[in-house]
Formats: C-alpha cells, structure tokens, sequence
C-alpha cells in the first residue's frame, strides 16, 4: 500500500491531538503535532524578548532554530536546539500568546515547509489548523474535528484539574474563544474547513468513538481503491 496521509484540523482543544495520537498508533503512522511547533517557537521568542508582532524578527529567529519532534517512552517530546520544551510550551502564558506569532506569512512558509519535510514513506496522521488546506493539500482523508466551546473548556479543565494544575472554567471558555476567533480570522492561512474535509463533531463521543469513525473513514477510503 502506499503511503497513507492524514489531516487533522478544527479548533483549540476539539481532541484533535488525543485522537491523532491514538490513529497514528494503531495504523502504524508517524504522528506530527504542528501546534507544539508554533508554541515552541513562541516560547522562544518570549524567552529571548523577541515581539511576536515583529514578523520578520520572528521568522529570522525560527530559520535559527533547530526543532525536532522525537518518540520517546513518555510519548512525543518536542526539541528546541536540543532542550526538551514539551511541558514549558503548555503553559498558560504561551497558550495565550501563540497565536499572534502563528499569523505571519514568513513564519508560517517555514513551518509548512518543515511540516511538509516530516512526511516519509512510514506515513503521518498530521494535527492543526491548516493541513488539509496547506500542508497536506493532497491527505488521502482529511477531518474537520469540531466541538462546543463549553464541552472543549470542560474538558481542558478537567486535564488541568487532573494533572493538579490551578483552572478557571471560565477563563478557559475566554482563552479557547479568542484563540479561535483569532486563528479563524488571520489574513495567512486561516482555521478554515478543507472542501474535501469530513467533519467530526465530538462533543458527545468518547474519544474511542472519534478514533473508531476516523478508523471508519480510512478504510472507506483504502475500499473505494484509490489506495
Ligand atoms: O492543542 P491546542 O488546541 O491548544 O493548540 P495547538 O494545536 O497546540 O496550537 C496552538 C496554536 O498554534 C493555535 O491556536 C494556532 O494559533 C497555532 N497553530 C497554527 O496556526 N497552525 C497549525 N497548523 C497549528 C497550530
Ligand atoms: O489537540 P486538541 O487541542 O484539539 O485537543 P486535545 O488536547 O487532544 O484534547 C483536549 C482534552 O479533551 C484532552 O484532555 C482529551 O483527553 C479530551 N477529550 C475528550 O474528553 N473526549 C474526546 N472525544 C476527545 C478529547
């Protein structure tokens, strides 16, 4: 068979990473996390007073920077010139800032760029906001994975709550509203549903039933032969 690419797209914490996670297991595919991408460079800028306004410091700072995706037994890690930024790119500070540095062109060309050089012969199950649409043009299937905004920030609470981390339900309905708003309206590639996407509304499944229809959809396509 060749090889099998699959985009994931839909707004903050729809389930997208949980789900992506859980398909690229069971089909044998890499998993690529593009978001962990933009807030690792986020994190950076913040950390070397860079303004994530600035579009051209931003993207001068990203082609300075190595960033690698790695498999290791507490799952994927992401590297920033080598450090392990996995758990300093969740907080809430860069959380509500990443999507002004995700707005700029010249950034954006250079994440693609590199997102697009992850796909190999092993084949990728590929999460975000534009990769049915920019990336992956071309995915064999394509998701829209949508929810409510009060089932999204109660799930996120429950995360922060489980992992003993202080949450306002309240502030996380703001947070996961303006991001969206945000991504959605961007001159550069914007959160938009491919034409070809399926959607995925997963307010009332269980994240076994979101794999379960995505799995569903995969094999629809590999039966209809174009695979
Ligand atoms: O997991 P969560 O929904 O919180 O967000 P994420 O997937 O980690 O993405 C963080 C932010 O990166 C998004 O809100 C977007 O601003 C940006 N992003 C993007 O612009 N394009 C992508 N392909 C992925 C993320
Ligand atoms: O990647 P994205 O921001 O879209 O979402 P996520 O980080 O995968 O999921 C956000 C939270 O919702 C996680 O705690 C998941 O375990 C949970 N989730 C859920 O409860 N039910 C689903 N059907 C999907 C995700």
């Amino acid at each position: 068979m060749d090889t099998m690419t699959i985009a994931i797209d839909g707004p903050a914490a729809a389930g997208k990473s949980t789900v992506a996670k859980r398909v690229a297991e069971k089909l044998s595919l890499i998993y690529v996390d593009t978001g962990a991408m933009y807030r690792a460079l986020t994190w950076k800028a913040l950390n070397n007073g860079v303004s994530l306004e600035d579009e051209y410091a931003l993207a001068h700072l990203l082609r300075d920077t190595d960033l690698q995706l790695v498999q290791r037994e507490n799952g994927q890690r992401v590297l920033l010139d080598g450090e392990d930024v996995s758990d300093d790119i969740r907080t809430s500070d860069v959380t509500n800032q990443v999507s002004i540095a995700s707005k700029h062109k010249d950034v954006r060309e250079e994440m693609v760029s590199r997102q697009q050089e992850l796909v190999n012969q092993q084949g990728v199950v590929m999460d975000g906001r534009d990769i049915g649409t920019h990336v992956l043009p071309n995915a064999d299937v394509k998701i829209f994975m949508i929810a409510s905004v009060d089932e999204r920030a109660e799930r996120r609470h429950k995360e922060n709550q489980s992992k003993g981390y202080d949450s306002n339900l309240e502030d996380l309905k703001e947070e996961i509203r303006r991001r969206d708003e945000i991504d959605s309206n961007r001159e550069v590639a914007p959160l938009v549903k491919a034409d070809d996407a399926v959607i995925v509304d997963t307010t009332s499944l269980t994240i076994e039933e979101v794999v379960a229809q995505i799995i569903k959809v995969v094999n629809e396509k590999k039966e209809r032969g174009n695979k």
